[in-house]
């Protein structure tokens, strides 16, 4: 049973939306945190709020999506100290039906949401294994376990992370290391927003009328907060989380029941 005090978590796509919360919410456990995502900006606001929180906090420009930017990122964070939480929040909901669908914009969803998780488990992983102790939570999304109209991309990444997801937790069950899924339904962040707003465009409604829509796939019709996503991410990660792996836990007020 091992506290979350001083461990150091590692969250991508820690400058807005459920990564700034699950930064902040691990901040409150404790945690030193490593913030990564493409932009400097949002970045250095988040790892701010960290701070004051009275924890040190690392901001890291890197696009998961590349290998060698990974690898960079391994660099700096290993100077912080070995990453024990890992949370893969970074992520890109474009959306198109599957006949106008570019291959180039199924090969970038793949390339961020998928290859982006693997890069970073593959980097963070073993030192995770070696310290005895380690956490990796994947956020993923309902689309991992259903599916959406206009969503081919977004759903197969998110079927493939937690596919992934479950294989990691079958070879790391009996070497300390959990592996997760946090499958959100739909979150009030900045992904949702513009989701809204680019829906309304193309069917000729408004935003607000759109984020109804959305809220109504929810049981408890409407949309979740960034806050109840990183509250799971702490409870996986700390102590209560200890026999919890391989498992995709919905956060989604009901709206899927699998
Ligand atoms: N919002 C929802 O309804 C919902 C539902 C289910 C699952 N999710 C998942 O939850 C995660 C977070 O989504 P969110 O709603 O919080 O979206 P968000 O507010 O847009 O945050 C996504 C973050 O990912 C970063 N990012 C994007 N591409 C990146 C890349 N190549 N490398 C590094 N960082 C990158 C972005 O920062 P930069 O642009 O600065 O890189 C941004 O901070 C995503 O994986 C999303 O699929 C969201």
């Amino acid at each position: 049973m091992d506290s979350l005090t001083d461990k150091v978590a590692l969250v991508t796509g820690a400058g807005s939306g459920i990564g700034r919360a699950v930064a902040l919410a691990l901040a409150r456990e404790g945690c030193r945190l490593v913030l990564a995502g493409r932009r400097g900006e949002p970045l250095a606001r988040a790892a701010e709020e960290v701070r004051g929180h009275g924890r040190e906090a690392f901001p890291v420009v890197c696009d998961v999506g590349s290998r060698a930017a990974v690898d960079g990122l391994g660099q700096s964070a290993g100077r912080v100290g070995v990453v024990q939480v890992l949370v893969n929040a970074a992520g890109i909901a474009p959306a198109a039906s599957f006949l106008e669908m570019e291959d180039v914009l199924l090969e970038e969803v793949l390339r961020v949401n998928f290859m982006g998780t693997y890069y970073c488990c593959k980097r963070f992983l073993e030192p995770m294994i070696d310290a005895g102790w380690g956490r990796v939570i994947n956020m993923a999304s309902t689309t991992a376990k259903t599916a959406y109209p206009h969503t081919a991309a977004y759903t197969a990444s998110k079927h493939a992370v937690l596919g992934l997801t479950k294989v990691m937790a079958l070879e790391t069950a009996r070497k300390g290391v959990t592996v997760n899924a946090i499958c959100p339904g739909y979150v009030d962040t900045p992904l949702t927003q513009e989701n809204a707003r680019r829906m309304a465009a193309r069917v000729g409604s408004t935003a607000p009328a759109v984020l109804e829509r959305f809220a109504r796939t929810s049981a408890q019709r409407r949309l979740m907060a960034p806050d109840e996503v990183a509250a799971m991410a702490v409870l996986l990660a700390g102590p209560a989380g200890d026999c919890i792996t391989g498992q995709g836990v919905n956060v989604d007020g009901g709206g899927v029941m699998s």
